[in-house]
């Protein structure tokens, strides 16, 4: 959500700003724009794309310097247009010219800015961006750094934000409280970034500055401190991935890409996890607390969009194969419905990015409450992480992909783990977990076999591409595979789709249903096999085009749907590992065949930092 670069050094940084943003783009794509400090300020900004904003740069002279920052907007004060796009800047009295890009919400901008107007400030734009440069340009004395936390100190809300001003043309600051940020260290140079996509061509050192701090840096120093002025050491650490794994590859969009990665990803996310031959699950993330899971009495996860999804299958896990009373909330509402925490309370929050400010948000109110609070979490050091008390990471690679699919995978498997390693120390005996290790460790061939399956899908997508209602049905396990399913088709192709439980269709959405209506049943051969084939005929007889999930083999499902996309036969607990494919696959095609913006769909973000 906004995405933010900057770089102080002693390279132009004109065209490593527009590269970074560039990678940060999926972060949001309202707008874009920049600024670079040599003898003077100079900034430009646009609706749109970077290479709009990278277009109007070629004609635009004195973009010179080694100093500066820019910005990929998602807007959320303010419309999307050029005044409102970022950076916002603030000229002081004296001449004195005030920079800067912010990623998150100020909640008290209002009283902030009729403050300043009070003082003779006038607003250009609907943003509470503004109303901070201002407010930082009005505390200066001299000191940017001491200005900027001075400021920091007067307001609420969500920020990182970066900094810079005409009469310091060798210092950039940074504040960050609630929003990503991270500080790449390199040689006599520094990279600001929203994420670490965007620093690591130049440095893979970095450090994550923590909330409410602020970073000074020179081109040869840093400095942070809390906003309060409290000196302290930030710890710099190797970032964890490298450039080609944030590359197209050959791919046309990030979503193929990723979508064809998964059997890869899953197998580093099992690595060094599982041991079938021993029935020995190692979660060295948990480790400390696994007495703790073990006697748990509840068990919460929390996550939202996909993320929920995975919560929701992570749900079935947890009561199917650890036995613990399980249950699912979206993030943004176990936090202001007043939650009960008792004790031996779990509560997990599940994230691609650990940057999901709701999420983080009811992680904090869970811990404050007094549960153990775990995350599952992809992005390494991210919000999420270093709030909990422990957790697993994904390990399935950086996703950029605003619709997420190889991190859903992840979740799933790594909630398979997890529910398994608590129910091999309560229920399970050995033989059971060997058998569904084996199955998990099988289960990236199996994605490899559906995959090869693409082409088939694509035919079959192509026939309903016109049809703007779609339902996706599934029971038990593949019930939470239908909403995905659902999620991926509407966030990227823009068609109406609803998931829901097979059974409930006849409580009322039946009535949707009409000649033609595409309905995708994940109808696998399970022990809800035969009530889901009672549904699908109940659809059929309505009118509605059959598309099916089926399990290798099955032939009579054949004679109801008229297109069938097969998968392996699996342990139920399983299923939506192998299930979901063809669902994503469908979602892709579909967004290709109508000829929409795959990895940046309209009006969304890949990670969403305000609540
Ligand atoms: O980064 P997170 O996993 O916390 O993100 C949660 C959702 O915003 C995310 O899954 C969203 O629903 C995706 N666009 C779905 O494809």
């Amino acid at each position: 959500m906004c995405g933010i670069v900057a770089y102080i050094g002693h390279k132009p940084a004109k065209s490593l700003l527009i590269e970074g943003l560039k990678r940060l783009e999926y972060r949001g794509y309202d707008s874009a724009g920049i600024a670079v400090l040599n003898d003077q300020m100079h900034m430009t900004k646009t609706v749109g794309r970077v290479r709009v904003l990278e277009e109007m740069l070629d004609s635009e002279p004195g973009f010179s310097g080694t100093l500066g920052l820019a910005h990929t907007r998602w807007a959320t004060h303010g419309e999307v247009n050029h005044t409102n796009a970022h950076p916002h800047s603030y000229e002081s009295p004296d001449g004195n010219k005030f920079v800067m890009v912010h990623n998150g919400i100020i909640e008290n901008y209002a009283a902030v800015r009729t403050y300043l107007q009070e003082k003779g400030h006038t607003f250009i734009s609907d943003t509470d961006t503004e109303a901070l440069v201002h407010l930082i340009g009005e505390l200066y004395d001299g000191d940017l750094e001491t200005a900027v936390q001075a400021a920091l100190r007067e307001i609420t809300g969500a920020y990182a934000i970066v900094v810079i001003c005409e009469q310091e043309p060798d210092t950039l600051v940074v504040g960050r409280q609630g929003a990503p940020l991270i500080v790449g260290v390199g040689k006599d140079e520094y990279v600001v970034a929203s994420d670490s996509s965007a620093i690591v061509a130049h440095t893979t050192q970095a450090f994550t500055l923590d909330d409410y701090t602020v970073a000074k840096l020179t081109r040869d120093s840093f400095r942070t401190t809390t906003i309060d002025n409290i000196p302290i050491t930030p710890q710099v650490r190797e970032l964890e991935f490298d450039l080609d794994q944030i590359e197209l590859s050959g791919y046309e969009h990030y979503m193929a890409k990723e979508i064809h990665e998964q059997p890869q990803a899953l197998r580093l996310c099992l690595k060094g996890r599982i041991d079938p031959r021993k029935g020995q699950i190692v979660l060295g993330g948990i480790a400390d607390h696994a007495r703790e899971l073990v006697k748990a009495q509840r068990i919460v996860l929390l996550g939202q969009g996909t993320a929920l999804h995975a919560a929701m299958i992570g749900e079935y896990l947890m009561e199917d194969l650890a036995k613990i009373p399980t249950e699912v909330d979206f993030a943004s509402e176990f936090r202001y419905r007043n939650p009960i925490v008792q004790d031996g309370t779990v509560v997990v929050a599940i994230s691609q990015s650990g940057e999901t400010a709701d999420s983080l948000a009811a992680l904090q109110e869970a811990k404050q409450r007094g549960a153990l609070a775990l995350g599952v979490v992809n992005v390494v050091g991210s919000s999420i992480s270093r709030e909990t008390d422990a957790g697993v990471y994904l390990r399935v690679g950086p996703e950029i992909g605003v619709a997420s699919t190889k991190a859903f995978l992840g979740q799933v498997m790594v909630c398979t783990m997890l529910a398994t390693f608590i129910g091999r120390r309560r229920f399970l005996s050995m033989d059971q977990v060997s058998t569904l290790l084996e199955e998990l460790q099988a289960i990236p061939d199996h994605i490899e076999q559906v995959l090869s399956y693409s082409e088939q899908i694509k035919d079959a997508t192509a026939k309903y591409i016109e049809r703007e209602n779609w339902l996706f049905l599934g029971r038990g396990y593949n019930y939470p595979v239908a909403l995905e399913g659902a999620l991926k088709l509407k966030e990227i192709s823009y068609i109406h789709a609803e998931g829901m439980p097979a059974a409930e269709m006849k409580h009322g959405p039946i009535a949707l249903i009409d000649d033609g209506m595409p309905v995708v049943f994940v109808a696998t051969r399970n022990s809800q096999y035969d009530k889901v084939m009672c549904n699908i005929e109940e659809v059929r007889s309505r009118g509605g085009h059959i598309i099916a999930v089926a399990t290798e083999g099955d032939e009579e499902i054949r004679r109801l749907a008229e297109d069938v996309f097969y998968v392996p036969k699996v342990p139920a607990p399983l299923e939506p590992l192998v299930t979901v494919v063809p669902l994503q696959l469908l979602a892709y095609h579909a967004a290709v065949l109508r000829g929409k913006d795959v990895d940046k769909p309209r009006n969304l973000a890949k990670s969403v930092t305000v609540e």
